[in-house]
């Protein structure tokens, strides 16, 4: 049974020296699949010293279920809670009481959550209540605009309040949870554990699965584009895809390349707007062997994702990021990313720049690794078995 939680009585556990730590490993969404599969393995290969309890939340279903199976991940737990078509309340509410009754079954010594979905502020949350320390994967990444993304801003600065130890990606990280009076004790620079995974996954001599490869028989440069922000629903999103579109009539030897997010306030204006021109392939989302390699067979990616910002710097390929703001500077200011926003007709100048000079394609096409290095997953996991449990104990049983 878990010590961590502050019940007179239970046996003492000594990182190292006792029964194994049992981590908690929380997840909902494919992006956080992705980053904390690496961490997951990692812990793996420490079984005396770490027991490793992955729960799902399922906030997503077949997005996730592609990651799960690709890392061979057999969740403990699974809450399902995915609903077509739900909303921020929904996701909220199915989380926060699912996690209830699997913690206090599970009481893990401590819980690592990664990133700013729904998810990783109520599994915080969640952990908060129940007194388990809290570890946050991706910690400190900051737009300062409260609405933009949306929720993530606000879901990762409430989810740096919850947690009490925190992995920071880059340095620029580091300086932002500072800034908001997180001790620097509790902040460790880890790199972030998506290269990991890009680095795990990709590999010369792929052969793409039938739908990626009619896409590319062609021959054509590729064009690949994902985009699914929540505050881009609506007009700005519609925008985005004239621009899209606009691309596809001026460049005949452009092939786009777009696997559609599920979401049905993507699913939507993509297939109205974009279905039907022979330049444009719509498609389903690819499980993440696929994808990068698509990615690394791109000629240029457009994107509002954020783990797609910081992939594809490491694989010299220049990005046009979808949004007016983002909370990855880093890979900005050495050149490779340019923030372009929904507006057609920039999108469609920015694009074509890139698409006909090639001096400005090559200043963006480097190779540089401002997100990691591959081994993030390693200091993860170092950190976690060197962390102060003792510290965290509290006296007397958890109340709520
Ligand atoms: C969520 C996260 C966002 C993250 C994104 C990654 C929140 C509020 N949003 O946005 O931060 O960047 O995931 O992709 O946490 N759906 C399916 N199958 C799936 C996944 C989604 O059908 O496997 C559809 C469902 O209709 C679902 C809807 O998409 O109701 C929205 O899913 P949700 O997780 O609420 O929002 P995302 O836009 O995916
Ligand atoms: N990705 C994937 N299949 C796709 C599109 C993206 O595996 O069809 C991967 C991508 O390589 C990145 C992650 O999913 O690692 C990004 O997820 P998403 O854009 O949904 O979320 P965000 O990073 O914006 O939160």
């Amino acid at each position: 049974m878990s010590t961590m939680t502050t019940n007179p009585g239970q046996a003492e556990k000594v990182p190292g020296s006792g029964p194994a730590l049992k981590v908690a490993t929380v997840f909902g969404t494919r992006p956080e699949a992705i980053k904390m599969a690496p961490v997951i393995r990692r812990m793996r290969q420490f079984p005396e010293r770490i027991e490793p309890v992955e729960i799902v939340t399922a906030q997503h279903r077949q997005m996730l279920d592609q990651v799960l199976e690709l890392f061979s991940i057999v969740p403990r737990h699974d809450l399902d809670v995915m609903k077509p078509g739900q909303d921020l309340f929904d996701v909220t509410s199915r989380v926060l009481l699912g996690l209830k009754t699997v913690l206090q079954e599970e009481r893990p010594d401590l819980m690592v959550v990664q990133g700013d979905t729904t998810t990783v502020f109520v599994a915080a949350l969640a952990g908060f209540y129940l007194r388990i320390p809290v570890a946050h994967l991706e910690a400190g990444l900051r737009t300062g605009q409260r609405y933009s993304p949306f929720p993530e801003e606000i879901n990762r600065t409430l989810a740096s309040h919850l947690a009490v130890l925190h992995f920071a990606p880059t340095p620029k990280a580091r300086e932002n949870l500072l800034a908001e009076g997180v001790p620097a004790e509790r902040i460790v620079i880890t790199g972030n554990t998506v290269i990991d995974a890009l680095l795990a996954t990709v590999r010369q001599g792929y052969e793409f699965p039938g739908e990626v490869a009619e896409c590319l028989q062609s021959g054509r440069r590729v064009l690949l584009v994902t985009a699914h922000r929540r505050e881009s629903f609506g007009g700005p999103f519609e925008d985005l895809c004239r621009g899209l579109l606009a691309i596809a009539d001026r460049f005949e030897d452009v092939q786009i390349v777009y696997p559609v997010h599920l979401n049905p306030n993507v699913q939507g204006p993509v297939r109205r707007l974009l279905g039907g021109h022979a330049r444009i392939s719509l498609i389903e989302p690819l499980s993440y062997e696929p994808f990068v390699q698509l990615m690394n067979r791109s000629t240029l990616v457009l994107t509002d994702s954020g783990g797609i910002q910081e992939e594809a710097p490491s694989l010299g390929k220049p990005v046009l990021v979808l949004r007016e703001t983002t909370e990855r500077p880093e890979a900005v200011d050495a050149g490779t990313v340019r923030l372009v926003g929904t507006d057609p007709e920039r999108i469609t100048a920015e694009a074509s720049r890139l698409l006909t000079d090639p001096a400005a394609y090559a200043a963006m096409a480097r190779a540089i690794n401002p997100y990691g290095d591959g081994r993030a997953s390693e200091r993860v996991v170092d950190a976690i078995l060197s962390f102060d449990f003792e510290r965290e104990r509290l006296p007397g049983p958890a109340q709520f």
